[in-house]
């Protein structure tokens, strides 16, 4: 495990004294797929950061993983049917997700998806989740083709506008051969996704009376204070993120490895931190953050001319992996290929969207740019917060081979360089990396 997934696992909400005497309930339904034994994991890891957990395990799920693993990993029965008497005298299916601070979803197959989606209600998991009101968070996992099909995506769509909230799948070689989004993220991933829903849900509410939830949580604490725990509103801010294509022919072109996680994962901080947010996106597979007002891009050209359309803003952030290049002009049909070497590409540099920011009329009070490096880290990474006249760089090293790279991975390890220092944060998940962003974002503007 990686240290910083290891700190946040451990301390997902309050002190360890509180989380013993007031745990929070997860409620795990384990879908049909190759991914389902990553839920045996993600079961011990919810159980040693101070959380009880209880499964539902569908039919399919069970030609994955037992119910015995299950339920030696959990401490509790698993449920698998809406017709156990004993369940219905003792838990009944509505009082399993009553019970529950979270429903968690992982992995939610293509299928339980779409019967959510539909409001179709034919077995346990199904019905109790038509049942609740309790917030349910869908991890999904599948092949990348079920992923990206239109009747996925559209379900999607649907339970997002539901309110119910997906974390989005990672890329990456998958069980069935092929290669692309569909990957169930690392359980520790999915552990601290657990804690950060968990932790704006307390702040938001659930839609359950107090009552039906047991103990307050909130307790004792001090009472919602905007400034603290929206510390941007009223504040816009731009973020670009994920890579640009730059066409050669109709079907052909340019691009990098970006995967638009880093960038997602800062918008959706920003959001959570109550800022108006404008994401411009390139093109990649990931859904658009709760509260975020995303404007998807395909070139550097229209990237540049999306960010300028955005202005003004309090705050810019450019994490976007812009191709230094494009070609100088596009084939308008297919290049076919000759027997001979091909004609060469002949390539024009992009315009600097950071630079030239930094040199708008309407600059953002506060502009920070990314920058990969693969050595001198915070040598290069200064010399860059001077050529581009921006004021922070958070500088990352993305050295290391195809797939264990930061460009397309979870993690992410990053300088931060200001004109009065230098952080380094060491390996955290890149959620965890948005979050301390926007936390001192938000200080800096306080
Ligand atoms: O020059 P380099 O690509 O290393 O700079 C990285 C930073 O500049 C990132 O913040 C990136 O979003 C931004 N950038 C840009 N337009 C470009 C190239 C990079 O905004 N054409």
């Amino acid at each position: 495990m990686v240290q910083g997934t290891c700190c946040l696992a451990l301390s997902p909400l309050a002190p360890k004294s509180d989380r013993m005497a007031n745990p929070k309930h997860i409620l795990l339904i384990i879908g049909g797929g190759i991914a389902a034994y990553k839920a045996a994991e993600l079961i011990r890891l919810i159980r040693k950061s101070g959380m009880t957990v209880r499964c539902v395990l569908t039919e399919s799920g069970a030609q994955f993983v037992t119910p015995m693993t299950l339920a030696a990993l959990s401490g509790n029965e698993v449920h698998s049917t809406l017709w156990s008497l004993k369940d219905e005298t003792e838990m009944g299916h509505i009082q399993l997700s009553r019970e529950a601070d979270l429903i968690v979803i992982c992995p939610a197959t293509a299928n339980l998806l779409a019967k959510m989606a539909g409001g179709i209600a034919d077995d346990l998991a199904t019905t109790l989740l038509l049942a609740t009101d309790t917030p349910v968070l869908a991890v999904p996992a599948m092949n990348v083709r079920m992923w990206q099909h239109a009747a996925t995506q559209r379900n999607l769509s649907q339970l997002q506008a539901d309110g119910i909230m997906v974390m989005p799948p990672d890329e990456g070689d998958m069980a069935c051969g092929e290669f692309g989004p569909g990957r169930l993220p690392e359980p520790e991933a999915v552990l601290a996704k657990i804690s950060s829903v968990l932790e704006s849900t307390a702040l938001t509410g659930t839609g359950l009376a107090q009552s039906e939830l047991g103990p307050n949580p909130l307790d004792g604490q001090p009472a919602f204070a905007p400034d603290r725990h929206r510390p941007l509103r009223g504040k816009h801010v731009l973020v670009t993120a994920g890579p640009t294509h730059e066409p050669i022919d109709p079907v052909r072109y340019i691009a990098n490895r970006s995967s638009g996680r880093q960038g997602f994962a800062i918008a959706a901080a920003a959001a959570d931190a109550g800022a108006q947010v404008t994401l411009v996106a390139g093109p990649v597979h990931l859904p658009t953050p709760a509260g975020v007002m995303r404007i998807d891009v395909e070139t550097a050209i229209e990237m540049e001319q999306a960010v300028h359309d955005a202005l003004p803003a309090d705050v810019a952030i450019m994490v976007a992996a812009v191709a230094d290049w494009r070609t100088d002009s596009q084939a308008g049909q297919k290049i076919k290929k000759q027997g001979a070497a091909p004609a060469p590409l002949k390539l024009t540099e992009n315009p600097d969207i950071l630079a030239g920011l930094a040199r708008h009329e309407q600059r953002p009070g506060l502009l920070i740019g990314f920058a990969a490096e693969t050595e001198k880290i915070a040598e290069h990474a200064k010399a860059k917060l001077e050529k581009k006249s921006c004021d922070w760089i958070v500088a990352n090293d993305v050295s290391g081979p195809v797939g264990e790279s930061v460009m397309g991975g979870t993690d992410n390890s990053v300088h931060i360089v200001t004109r009065t220092g230098t952080e380094i944060w060491e390996r955290l998940l890149k959620m965890e990396v948005a979050r301390r962003l926007v936390a001192k974002i938000s200080e800096e503007l306080a």
